[in-house]
């Protein structure tokens, strides 16, 4: 008997929305990573904000829950439905229209289902920027990227997509739609309702609308891969590069030599900039919308190219760092840059390994890594300790892989050495979550660790906005 829900949709809407072929549906019900099965009676993709006002009304009335989905790249299984096939998915993927693009007014207003890399590719045919940037921009969309207040590889210049946001358009979970799709930079009238909705990962409404900041295109980049042998050097070349490029510091991130060898072994096409035989690499990005007027002869020039070359050419006296390679053109910049962004993939083709998305104050950080380091060796002294990435916000993937010679009991360890990490995280006041979000993967530790009167406000807000619990339960809070 067809479900009552969507006998609905069909009558009100039109079937053509609803997909209930198994092969379709099967990629939208597995993550990225393999962790979260789900099951669902359908998907529905709908084209615009009126049919997803129509859906929410008929599953409030219905009491259908409903779990949104952009790209399904996110990595904490917010987007994967429960295993009870009860739940329906809501796909924005086909909302994916540019509204509007005003390079006068520096902003863009496009549905939420738009993917992240075709507004670079607009905005910058028109000699503008839109900075948010991660290894899944080809297929993550901007409402997935607001509903997880998604990082990336430039936080540190520009902040998180929360910094992006001027504007809104939500879908209620009892259909109201909430106009707020200002492209207004300043707007104090009253409470900022769309920040609530940054970072809510589909549990108080769904995004189907946003309206974006833009920035100058950067026409100069210097790009630099250096090797550095201990954890705490980066830090403090991080803060001498911001003082001495004037705060033109786009991307600082950092890669140790374990997870380095494993990029290499999974890619063997990948080129190898650089060798190191231990420590850490940098791969620092300074970056202006000024065209760079480099002349090797003449240091004094004060131009992007030349301060970091001064800038590594001091460090290396000082022994901060022992080797530095820097892009010269176009495609020896993408090629470091894949070293990094393959790093997620490689690990995950290397074994099944313990993944988190930490954050401590800079200041703290390196302590963190050692202690963090030593209580995982405590408990498998042969695992590989893989703790990279953004190093300049204080965020890192502190993830640990398998012993390389294998380990029989990596399934029964997996849990405790996410025990050490988590354990050594709270003696530095870190956060559990720095960019991906709780989704279900984190409810019980986020439990575990916010502060109750935090966490009880935020069970009212998702009561006010949703009381039947029908948008994607049982994520964020349980
Ligand atoms: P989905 O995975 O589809 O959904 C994510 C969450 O948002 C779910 O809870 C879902 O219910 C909700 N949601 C989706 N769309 C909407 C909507 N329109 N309205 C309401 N709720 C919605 N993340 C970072 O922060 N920084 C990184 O550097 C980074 N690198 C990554 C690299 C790789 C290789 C991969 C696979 C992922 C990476 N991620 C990173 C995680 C992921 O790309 C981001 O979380 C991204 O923002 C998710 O977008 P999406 O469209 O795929 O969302
Ligand atoms: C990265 C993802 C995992 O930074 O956030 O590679
Ligand atoms: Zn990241």
């Amino acid at each position: 008997m067809e479900n009552e829900f969507l006998k609905k949709v069909k009558a009100r809407i039109d079937g053509s929305i609803i997909i209930t072929d198994e092969e379709i549906m099967a990629p939208h019900l597995i993550d990225w990573r393999g962790n979260f099965k789900g099951h669902a009676k359908a998907i529905l993709m709908p084209t615009n904000t009126k049919m997803v006002s129509t859906i929410m009304k008929i599953a409030n009335d219905e009491n259908q829950t409903i779990v949104p989905q952009g790209g399904n790249t996110g990595l904490v299984g917010g987007g994967i439905p429960n295993q009870t096939g009860e739940s329906i998915i809501l796909s924005l993927k086909k909302m994916n229209s540019i509204i509007e693009f005003s390079p006068v007014n520096r902003t863009i207003t496009v549905q939420s289902g738009c993917i992240l890399q075709r507004i670079h590719e607009v905005v910058e045919n028109e000699n503008l920027y839109f900075p948010l940037n991660l290894a899944a921009r080809g297929s993550c969309t901007i409402g997935g990227n607001l509903a997880t207040n998604a990082g990336g590889l430039n936080v540190l210049r520009y902040g998180t997509m929360r910094e992006q946001c001027i504007g809104l358009e939500i879908v209620l979970a009892d259909g109201t739609i909430i106009n707020e799709l200002t492209n207004l930079r300043k707007d104090n009238t009253g409470y900022d309702l769309k920040n609530l909705f940054v970072g809510s990962e589909g549990t108080l409404g769904i995004i189907t609308g946003a309206c974006l900041k833009l920035f100058s295109k950067p026409l100069t980049r210097v790009t630099t891969l250096a090797v550095i042998q201990k954890f705490e050097h980066g830090l403090k070349l991080l803060d001498r590069l911001q003082h001495q490029s004037g705060d033109q510091v786009e991307s600082f991130e950092i890669m140790p030599k374990t997870l380095l060898d494993i990029v290499y072994k999974q890619f063997p096409d990948i080129s190898h900039p650089i060798k190191l035989e231990t420590g850490f690499i940098l791969l620092m990005e300074v970056s202006s919308s000024k065209l760079d007027k480099f002349e090797s002869s003449n240091l004094e020039n004060y131009n992007l190219r030349n301060i970091m070359e001064i800038f590594l050419e001091n460090s290396m006296k000082e022994n901060l760092i022992s080797d530095a390679v820097v892009a010269s053109n176009e495609a020896q910049r993408k090629a470091f840059w894949a070293i990094r962004e393959n790093a997620p993939l490689a690990t995950r083709k290397e074994s099944w390994p313990v993944n988190t998305d930490i954050s401590v104050r800079r200041d703290k950080l390196a302590q963190f890594y050692r202690h963090a380091s030593n209580e995982v060796a405590k408990i498998s002294n042969n695992s590989r300790i893989c703790g990279y990435g953004h190093v300049g916000d204080g965020n890192l993937h502190f993830n640990v892989v398998e012993a390389e010679e294998g380990d029989p009991d990596w399934a029964d360890k997996r849990g405790a050495i996410l025990e050490a990490i988590y354990s050594s995280l709270a003696k530095f006041d870190g956060s559990i979550s720095a960019e991906h979000g709780i989704g279900q993967l984190k409810t019980d530790q986020l439990i575990k660790t916010k502060d109750p009167n935090h966490y009880r406000i935020m069970t009212l807000i998702k009561n006010s906005f949703d009381p039947k619990n029908i948008l994607n339960p049982d994520r964020i809070i349980k």
